[in-house]
C-alpha cells in the first residue's frame, strides 16, 4: 500500500505538477504593472470569464473601467465582488446587449454623453450556441447569433466610438478574437448562416466564422487608423475554463477522458486574460497595431487575411448595421 504510493502515486502527481508549471510559464503572463489611474477603459462581456478577470487586473492597477454587459444586475454583482480585491475601485456598471443594435446605440450614446474621454475599448463579449441550437437563435435584428453578437454588435459599437478614441490619443483598441478564425470562411453569400453552415468535424462554423470576422475587421480597422494614435490588438485568449461552453451538454466521462488535455492545456480565467490585458496595458506595445497576439507575443495565423475581403466586410456590415461608410 505504502510501496504503492511512493512509486507510483507521488511520481506521477509530481511529473503531472511540473507539465503544468511548464505549461504555464509558456502561456506568459502580462509584465506591465504600471499605474492607470485616470485611464477610461471599456470591457464588453465583463461579468464573466476572461472579462471579469480583465477588469479585475485593471482595477488593481488603478484604471476607470465601464463593465458593459447584457445584464445590468451581473454588471452590478460583478462590481461587488471587484471591490473586494481592489477596493476604492473606479468601476461602472453599464448594460450592453449586443444581441441589439438599438442597444448598441443606447450604450454608446450614454457613454460618450458621460465620459469626455475613452483611452482603451476592449470587445472581449463573446457568444458560442452549440450546433444543435443555433436555428433558435438569432439577434433582435434577426442575425445569426454569432456573427450577429460576435462580430456586428462589436463592429457598431467601435465606430460610434472610434472618433472620441482618436481624440483621446495614444488610445487601443483590443479584439478578443479566437485561433478558431483559422477554420472560420468569410461567403458573402452566406454571411448570415441563410443558406445553412456546412460542418466540417466537430467545428461550430457560425461561431469560427464570427472569430474570423473579428479578425478581418481588427486589421481593416488597423488599417483605416493608421497614423491616427488608435492601435488595434487582435487577441486569441487560448483555452479557458469560463463559461463559454455553458450551452454544451457533456457526459460524466467525458470530463474524465478530457482531464489530461486540461491538464496541458485548459487555462484559469485569469491565465485567459493575460495576453488581453498585454495588449490593452502595455507600453512597449504601443507603435504596432494590426496584429495577432497570442501567450502575450505576436502569432503568425495559418490563415492570411485578404485586404480585399476585410474593405468588402466593412462595406456589407456599415450596410447591415446603418452606420454612414467614412473614407477614412
Ligand atoms: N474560453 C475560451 O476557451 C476562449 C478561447 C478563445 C477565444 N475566446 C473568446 O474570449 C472571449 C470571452 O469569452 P469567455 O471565454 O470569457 O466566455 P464567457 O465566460 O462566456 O464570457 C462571455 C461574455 O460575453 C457576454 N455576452 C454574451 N452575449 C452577449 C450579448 N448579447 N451582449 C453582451 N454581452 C454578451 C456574456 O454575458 P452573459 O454572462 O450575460 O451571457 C459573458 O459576459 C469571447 O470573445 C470568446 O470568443 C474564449
Ligand atoms: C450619466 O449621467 C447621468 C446624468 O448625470 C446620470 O444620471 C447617469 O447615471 C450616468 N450614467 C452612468 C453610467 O454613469
Ligand atoms: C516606437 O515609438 C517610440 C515613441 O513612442 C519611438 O521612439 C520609436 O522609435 C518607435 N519604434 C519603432 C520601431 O517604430
Amino acid at each position: 500500500m505504502v510501496s504503492t504510493l511512493c512509486y507510483i502515486i507521488l511520481p506521477v502527481v509530481f511529473i503531472a505538477g511540473l507539465l503544468r508549471k511548464c505549461r504555464e510559464y509558456s502561456w506568459g503572463r502580462c509584465k506591465s504593472k504600471s499605474n492607470l489611474e485616470g485611464r477610461i477603459f471599456i470591457v464588453t462581456g465583463s461579468n464573466s470569464g476572461v472579462g471579469k478577470e480583465t477588469v479585475k487586473e485593471l482595477a488593481k492597477r488603478k484604471a476607470t473601467v465601464i463593465l458593459a454587459c447584457r445584464s445590468l444586475q451581473a454588471a452590478k454583482n460583478t462590481v461587488q465582488e471587484i471591490r473586494c480585491y481592489a477596493p476604492g475601485a473606479e468601476l461602472i456598471p453599464m448594460e450592453l446587449d449586443l444581441a441589439s443594435l438599438t442597444s448598441v446605440k443606447h450604450f454608446a450614446a450614454e457613454v460618450l454623453k458621460n465620459f469626455s474621454e475613452i483611452h482603451v475599448l476592449i470587445n472581449n463579449a463573446g457568444v458560442y450556441v452549440p450546433l444543435q441550437d443555433k436555428d433558435k437563435d438569432v439577434t433582435r435584428e434577426g442575425f445569426e447569433i454569432h456573427f450577429g453578437v460576435n462580430h456586428l454588435g462589436h463592429f457598431l459599437l467601435t465606430n460610434l466610438l472610434l472618433d472620441r478614441l482618436k481624440q483621446c490619443a495614444p488610445s487601443r483598441v483590443v479584439i478578443v478574437t479566437s485561433k478558431l478564425l483559422e477554420s472560420g470562411v468569410i461567403d458573402f453569400n452566406n454571411l448570415n448562416g441563410e443558406k445553412g453552415l456546412p460542418v466540417k468535424g466537430r467545428m461550430n462554423p457560425g461561431y469560427c466564422n464570427s472569430k474570423l470576422a473579428n479578425a478581418y475587421f481588427a486589421s481593416e480597422l488597423a488599417r483605416r487608423t493608421e497614423n491616427s494614435g488608435v492601435c488595434v490588438y487582435m487577441v486569441c485568449p487560448g483555452f479557458a475554463y469560463t463559461g463559454l461552453f455553458r450551452h454544451v451538454k457533456r457526459s460524466w466521462f467525458h470530463y474524465i477522458l478530457f482531464s489530461p488535455v486540461a491538464l496541458l492545456f485548459l487555462r484559469t480565467p485569469n491565465q485567459g486574460a493575460q495576453t488581453v490585458l498585454h495588449c490593452a496595458t502595455d507600453p512597449a506595445l504601443s507603435n504596432e497595431s494590426g496584429n495577432l497576439y497570442f501567450d502575450c507575443k505576436v502569432y503568425t495565423s495559418k490563415k492570411k487575411l485578404d485586404a480585399e475581403v476585410g474593405h468588402k466586410l466593412w462595406a456589407v456590415s456599415s450596410k447591415l448595421t446603418g452606420i454612414e461608410e467614412s473614407s477614412i
